[in-house]
């Protein structure tokens, strides 16, 4: 019986692995530099979380949650993003009690039925920043600034950061009025999704991706538009503070997000060389949703980067390469080889990699595996160099040999006791 993984959920395997990992230091590093510290949340919640914060009538939650009843009929879902828990995380566990405002990223798997597709999968990766209890401008400038200076260090370029303010529950009516006077004439043309979202959210409409809605929509009232005097406040002074630090930016009124959960800015960052899914990061401010939570009014703040998208663009860039061990132990016969797992260890404990020959092959088919596995040397141990204490090496890439006493070999390989 041969089994494959599931559709839209990949294996991450060397080398591409270590582009991975570079970036997850990275992410860790940078984030930290800003005050953000790690929190690990689970990967399976109460169902209600997502549906209460993502918001009902949205793709997310009408088509795309892994969700069923566990052993104790529990309705519970695969989380379909990192936002809804590290909320239930914060009120659960009262961190607003700490001194504000509180910083967290966290990374890990998150699911979404989705028809996969290039940089869509089922099970993706996201690592993500939250940041609880302050309302200002200027943390929102900082957060797009930190997104910006990450994405960079990772090596991106020609990225496009595009910005909106979706406004409040105070601008929101309004906007929702002229939407709705926008499509009242063009309901019977939208989709029957879009039309069902006329009656319950309209803001959706403008999210949707049939191409007949999205010809429709042209010309549609904007968000902006429509702000109230303290959320525009609000944008105009993060669009100023994102002048002053000359931060490249794109104003795109059209920008509503997918979450329901959103209020004011909203940001999203686009590269042209991913193809249709083409955001790599995206995030917005959630002032209301701690409250809805169950906790004391907390504004908040936060991203998420897709790290699929983000490893083929890096990968496009530069083709990860296996790295191979500084050692390679050739061994020849029983004795060789307990001297040869010796000498290994010395070397490891020295900080050096190192790979013996398990297999008790031929001269010929060791060395070859070295060369293969790209081992910067090969040690050779048989029954001689035993008796003489010595063994040989060869620097594969360089072309070099000699010999060496094998009390010699940690100081040889450049390890200082
Ligand atoms: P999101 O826009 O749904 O936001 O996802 C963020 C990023 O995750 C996207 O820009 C994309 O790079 C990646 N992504 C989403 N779905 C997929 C998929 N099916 N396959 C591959 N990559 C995907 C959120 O999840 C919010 N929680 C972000 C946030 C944090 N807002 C505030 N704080």
């Amino acid at each position: 019986m041969k089994y494959n993984a599931l559709k839209g959920m990949e294996d991450i395997l060397p080398p591409d692995v270590f582009v991975w990992q570079r970036v997850e230091a990275l992410a860790r590093e940078v984030f930290g530099l800003y005050g953000f510290q790690e929190i690990r949340l689970p990967i399976v919640e109460a169902t209600e979380i997502f549906v209460r914060s993502i918001g009902e009538v949205t793709d997310i939650v009408e088509k795309e949650m892994y969700t069923f009843r566990d052993k104790g009929d529990r309705s519970v879902t695969l989380r379909p993003e990192g936002t809804a828990s590290a909320v239930r995380c914060f009120v659960e566990h009262s961190l607003h009690t700490m001194p504000s405002p509180q910083k967290f990223f966290y990374t890990g798997p998150m699911f979404r039925y989705e028809r996969p597709q290039k940089g869509r999968f089922r099970q993706f990766y996201q690592i993500g920043v939250e940041a609880f209890g302050a309302a200002q401008a200027s943390l929102d400038a900082e957060i797009i600034i930190m997104l910006q200076n990450f994405l960079d260090r990772a090596g991106l370029e020609g990225l496009n950061f595009e910005i909106n303010s979706i406004g409040c529950p105070e601008c929101r009516p309004g906007y929702r009025d002229a939407l709705l006077g926008f499509f009242s004439d063009r309901l019977p043309d939208l989709c029957p999704d879009c039309q069902r979202r006329y009656e319950t959210n309209p803001l959706r409409i403008q999210d949707c991706k049939v191409q007949g809605c999205i010809t429709l929509r042209q010309g549609a009232p904007v968000v902006p538009d429509h702000l109230c005097e303290e959320c525009r406040t609000h944008f105009d002074e993060l669009l100023s503070r994102l002048a002053f630090m000359k931060v490249p930016h794109t104003l795109n009124p059209n920008l509503v997000r997918g979450l329901d959960y959103y209020t004011r800015t909203t940001f999203e960052v686009t590269s042209e060389h991913l193809g249709a899914q083409k955001a790599v990061a995206a995030g917005g401010r959630y002032d209301r949703l701690v409250r809805e939570f169950g906790g004391p009014d907390t504004p908040a703040i936060g991203f998420a980067v897709g790290m699929e998208r983000l490893v083929t663009l890096l990968k496009e860039k530069t083709a990860p390469e296996l790295h191979g061990p500084k050692v390679f132990i050739v061994a020849l016969g029983k004795e060789a080889e307990m001297e040869g797992a010796r000498i290994a260890e010395e070397l490891r404990a020295g900080g050096l990699r190192v790979e013996p020959g398990y297999d008790g092959a031929s001269l010929k088919s060791q060395l070859r595996r070295a060369d293969r596995i790209g081992a910067e040397y090969a040690l050779i141990i048989g029954e001689n160099e035993l008796r003489v204490q010595k063994v040989q090496w060869k620097a594969l890439k360089k072309g070099e040999q000699g010999e060496v006493g094998i009390n010699e070999i940690s100081r040889f390989m450049g390890i200082r006791k």
